[in-house]
């Protein structure tokens, strides 16, 4: 065994390591130049059979070219390893300002949104939220509320009667029934407010449709005035249209309120009449076996279409029963 071939294994190694391409092919290397049956080892097992004397200067030459052999292997190893994470790096790179695919979440309608609104600013201040079926007795709808039999409203040309007539079904005209059917189940005190879905025979137009929302209020307690009505009344409307507003009361008539009124807004420059209103006739409150000695109370109704449409200056109806996202998404998506 010469010195010179042990060079010649420590050159071979060398170069092998240094033109290995890949930490693959630098294992293929080592195993071949540095691995158990490399010449390198097989010299080094072999040294065990020569004389001392052989086995001390070759041992030292073995030893020296393990060593280099060890540090060039180490040197390749360190530099693929920095190549391949480089490339590791540059590979999965992600480019954040590639446009993408969005896919819509979906959202809620703005007569939905407005709906959430006004409930959670009555329960905020303790209110219940009550609700009653579309489908409605006409009882519930007109009797109960002190609407005469020959009332205008109640004629075909106002109401959707369900079939059979006698039935007495209609779909609700508004949503005072919902007033009448929580006064039967609740023992005031009561405060409630009661949105939801309203039909009357309308033709779809600009401003009228034949399916629409109200949101009604209830309250029956001991000593309820109309002031408790007007001061409700401010800051609902502060609430839904800013703090700038005012309110004003027009006497008006409804069977179930007297007084009645009808309540305006005064927003962007004009007065905009917003919905009605009035303290809860007594002959409502005995029918609905309250006693009209110890309790009084106040109602109000109003349109939620039309609460959305003075807000946000809609001006057609269309818009908002179409359901065309370029409309709704402006309201955003309300969850
Ligand atoms: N129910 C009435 C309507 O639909 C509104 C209203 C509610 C008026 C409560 C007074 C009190 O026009």
């Amino acid at each position: 065994m010469r010195q010179e071939e042990v060079s010649g294994w420590v050159n071979a190694a060398r170069s092998a390591f240094a033109t290995a391409k890949d930490l693959d092919s630098l294992k293929v290397a080592r195993l071949a130049h540095a691995g158990d049956k490399s010449p390198i080892a097989l010299a080094s097992r072999g040294l065990g059979a020569l004389s001392p004397e052989e086995k001390a200067s070759f041992g030292k030459i073995i030893g020296e070219a393990k060593a280099e052999i060890a540090q060039a292997l180490a040197q390749a190893t360190q530099a693929l390893e920095i190549e391949r994470d480089r490339k590791v790096l540059l590979e999965e790179i992600v480019d954040v300002t590639l446009p993408v695919n969005r896919a819509h979440r979906g959202g809620l309608h703005p007569i939905t949104i407005i709906k959430n609104e006004v409930s959670d600013f009555f329960i905020e201040q303790g209110f219940a939220v009550a609700e009653g079926p579309e489908l409605e007795s006409g009882w519930l709808n007109f009797d109960a509320l002190n609407i005469p039999a020959d009332h205008p409203a109640r004629t075909m040309q106002d109401t959707f009667f369900i079939e059979p007539i006698e039935s007495g079904m209609v779909l609700r005209t508004h949503t005072s029934p919902v007033q009448i059917r929580t006064m039967l189940t609740q023992q005031p005190p009561i405060y409630v407010v009661c949105p939801g879905r309203t039909f009357r025979a309308d033709e779809l137009d600009a401003t009228h449709s034949p399916v629409f929302h109200q949101v009604e209020g209830l309250v029956i307690d001991k000593g309820i005035t109309m002031a408790h009505l007007k001061g409700t009344l401010d800051n609902f409307a502060r609430h839904m249209f800013g703090p700038d507003v005012t309110t004003r009361l027009r006497p008006s008539f409804f069977p179930f309120t007297e007084p009645s009124a009808e309540v305006d807004i005064f927003f962007n420059n004009r007065w905009i009449e917003w919905g009605g209103c009035g303290m809860v006739n007594p002959k409502v409150l005995a029918t609905c076996g309250i006693d009209t000695d110890l309790y009084s109370g106040f109602a109000f109704g109003m349109g939620l279409e039309r609460t959305l449409m003075v807000r946000h200056g809609i001006t057609d109806m269309h818009d908002i029963v179409e359901g065309d996202l370029r409309f709704t998404r402006q309201f955003g998506v309300g969850i």
